[in-house]
């Protein structure tokens, strides 16, 4: 059965099947409602239901409280709807809703694949029908083999080269996809992939920028770096990345590649561990303890973080210490499914 969402006042209409939520459907036809975690828990795609009756009955009760579910509130992401509905959405523009480019479900082959640190792989997905169209901070679902579970992981890669998806995958101790990176997953391979997914994306502008990432973190911060770079951005740009040991640290000859081409680019590495022989002598301790000593008043800056959210609220909450405006920082929290059901296996 399919049924029509409409959404008010903009008279945007879409089709919803049976079998899907209501933001699944708007993002399979390229309507851009808002959403973070996409399975309950963040209350992002939280909206009123005018008319009609939703199944809300997955929501969680702390992102959507009982009094907002008897006042028709519902969560976008968790919600079906069982008959024709109209939909509210406050502080939306027509821009936005018609931002968002349309899911699709990939074939990708596997072009390579190898670690590139102790626990984060590398791997290389040559996609059968490109171009695959995203912006850099977006990332993509991957089919567990055999399962009808998916991952999330974000891409490394440029936008621009469409016809690849680089991902960079923690392995997580049986993490049902990570784990295949470490038992061998062989060159051309096929995987699912679908997407592109999330709203972590850079604002055009010239706005200073400040990033933060720490573990496979760097990889949505990577992809928009190459897209900078590409552009020979002009912008001030100063990028924190945290890890554990020197042996952790990924990315450093992209880092110098992109460097070369951005007019003002710091990069900041910092360990958490340092080994006395390692002979580190850059910057140690949090990523986001650095990020408070070296960061000036942030009032005309605008930041993107990616990692595990204890770093990230960290850094928000440094970020606006030192004079950035709360709507001025950008963030994609790094969850895996262990924490979080439909999570990231990162
Ligand atoms: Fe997080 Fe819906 S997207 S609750």
């Amino acid at each position: 059965m399919t049924v029509t969402v409409t959404l008010n006042p903009f008279g945007i209409e879409f089709d919803c099947r049976d079998d899907e939520t209501i933001l699944s459907a708007a993002l399979r036809q390229g309507i851009g409602l808002r959403y973070g975690c996409k399975h309950g828990g963040c209350g992002t795609c939280k909206a009123q239901v005018a008319a009609g009756d939703v199944d809300v009955e997955d929501a969680s009760g702390f992102a959507l409280m009982p009094f907002e579910r008897d006042a028709g509130m519902a969560l976008l992401c968790t919600a079906y709807a069982l008959e024709d509905i109209v939909i509210n959405l406050e502080n939306y523009n027509e821009e936005e809703l018609a931002a968002a480019r349309p899911i699709r479900e990939l074939e990708c082959k596997v072009e390579s694949v190898a670690p590139i640190s102790r626990d984060i792989w590398r791997l290389l997905l040559r996609v059968d029908e490109p171009p695959f169209e995203f912006d850099a901070g977006q990332f993509v679902e991957v089919n567990v083999t055999g399962t009808d579970e998916w991952r999330a992981f974000s891409m490394a890669n440029a936008p621009s080269d469409s016809g690849h998806i680089e991902l960079l995958i923690k392995h997580i101790l049986g993490g049902k996809f990570s784990s295949f990176m470490t038992v061998g997953i062989a060159d051309g391979s096929s995987l699912r992939v679908r997407g592109p997914f999330g709203q972590f994306k850079l604002n055009e502008g010239f706005a200073p920028i400040v990033m933060v990432a720490g573990g496979s973190g760097m990889a949505p911060v990577l992809s928009m770096l190459r897209a900078l770079a590409e552009q020979r951005s002009e912008r001030e740009i100063i990028f924190y990345y945290g890890a554990r040991t020197k042996l952790d640290l990924i990315g450093e000859i992209e880092i110098v590649k992109v460097a070369a081409d951005l007019k003002s680019f710091v990069y900041i590495p910092v360990l958490s561990e340092v080994d006395p022989g390692s002979g580190w002598n850059g910057e140690t301790g949090l990523v986001t303890e650095t990020l408070g000593k070296w960061s000036p008043k942030l009032r005309r800056s605008e930041a993107y973080l990616c990692g595990p959210p204890l770093m990230i609220d960290a850094a928000v909450k440094m970020l606006k210490e030192n004079g950035m405006f709360g709507s001025r920082i950008r963030f994609d929290k790094f969850v895996s499914t262990a924490e979080a059901q439909g999570g990231r296996d990162v």
